[in-house]
């Protein structure tokens, strides 16, 4: 964990004032891979990794904002619009903008950023960051939005000032993470129910294969096209619809049997795979690891044939945590096209685990990878 004693000196030496301290964790999905987007219902968890701002207001109305991981200082006037060359600045305006059509009177702010969650390894660094400036930010305004709506604006800022098209699910973990749970998010009403998961019995490890393919952000929003062409043609025969969630693969398979097959391939993907989430939600509240771990193998697999957002560096950590003891269940994890794999793993086996998949990983592709120990923990919140 970051040394916070040392950012409130940073703090104080760089902008002369006493710092308000907020932050907002990463997260990994444990299933419910690609259904946040068509309303369908995710699995993940909140993570004991963290991103802290450190805030102060202005008088200016000027953002003033210190990366200490890229290790630059970016100064713009509220609100503004992004350049068009992607920057890692953009999701803080981009939050100060979103709050700012929520009717947040967002104030000027000097932020020092610190964050353990690493970036591009699939932990959703980008809605830690967003969460915890939105959070930083409205706390200023003297505005105490809820979670939802905290995480809404995030998204937003996300969608549309950084032009990614994300789902909500990453914002709403970092906002409603509880210790020692995961979280059962129905991404249509919006509603999350905390599900114990017991870090004695299983351990959840990510590996980041430390690969990321340029396509990543094209093709994420390529998917989302591809999803909404296979509605269109469901609502055709279907009125009513307005989201894979709302039909059963058993009771599109005939109507898609003569569609393109990438359209094709994605319905099945999603609605099989919303099928998977609420079997192993029902596994976890059971504590019935097991299943939960052979679901989590047949929604890879789902992910890698049908989603086709899989990669040789994400099958392999998968096929290779699949050679070791005391695995219960693997699965590339977050938008694909590289970052992480999510494994479950007997609290016992842990120790031998972890380094023997690094090993194994290694040998097999020159790359050492990151591998990180996950323990459920808390959403958002100003540290006092
Ligand atoms: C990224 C997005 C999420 C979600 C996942 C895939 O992490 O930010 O909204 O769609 O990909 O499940």
């Amino acid at each position: 964990m970051s040394d916070l004693d040392a950012l409130r000196r940073e703090f104080r030496q760089r902008f002369g004032a006493e710092p308000r301290v907020f932050r907002a964790p990463g997260r990994v999905n444990l299933i419910g891979g690609h259904v946040d987007y068509n309303d369908g219902w995710v699995l993940p968890l909140a993570i004991n990794r963290d991103c802290f701002v450190l805030a102060g207001p202005r008088g200016d109305g000027l953002l003033r904002v210190r990366s200490r991981e890229f290790g630059e200082t970016v100064e713009a006037a509220l609100p503004s619009k992004p350049s068009a060359e992607h920057h890692w600045s953009h999701y803080i305006f981009g939050v100060a903008w979103a709050l700012g059509e929520a009717d947040v009177p967002v104030v000027g702010a000097d932020l020092l950023i610190a964050s353990d969650v690493p970036t591009g390894g699939g932990l959703s660094s980008s809605a830690a960051l967003e969460v915890s400036v939105g959070l930083a930010l409205s706390s200023l305004a003297g505005t105490r939005l809820d979670a939802t709506a905290l995480a809404r604006a995030c998204q937003r800022a996300e969608n549309e000032f950084v032009g990614m098209r994300c789902g909500i699910m990453d914002q709403l973990a970092a906002c409603y993470g509880r210790r020692d749970h995961a979280l059962l998010i129905d991404c249509r009403t919006l509603a999350v129910h905390p599900v114990p998961l017991d870090s004695t019995r299983v351990r959840v490890i990510v590996a980041n294969t430390m690969t990321r393919h340029a396509l990543a952000a094209s093709e994420y929003n390529r998917r989302r096209r591809e999803c909404e062409e296979a509605v269109r043609r469901i609502s055709a025969a279907r009125p009513g619809v307005t989201a894979l969630r709302d039909v059963t693969w058993e009771q599109i398979e005939a109507l898609a049997a003569s569609w393109p097959d990438p359209i094709r391939r994605r319905a099945r993907h999603v609605t099989t795979e919303i099928a998977r989430v609420r079997a192993a939600a029902e596994a976890l509240e059971r504590g019935e690891y097991e299943t939960l771990g052979r679901l989590m193998l047949e929604a890879h697999h789902s992910l890698d044939e049908d989603y086709q957002v899989s990669s040789a560096e994400l099958n392999l950590m998968v096929e290779l945590a699949g050679e070791l003891p005391g695995v219960l269940g693997s699965r590339m994890t977050g938008g694909g096209f590289g970052g992480s794999t999510v494994h479950l793993v007997r609290a016992a086996a842990e120790d031998f685990f972890a380094p023997e998949l690094a090993r194994r990983y290694e040998a097999r592709t020159g790359i050492r990878p990151e591998i990180t120990d996950c323990l459920p923990a808390d959403g958002a919140n100003e540290i006092t």
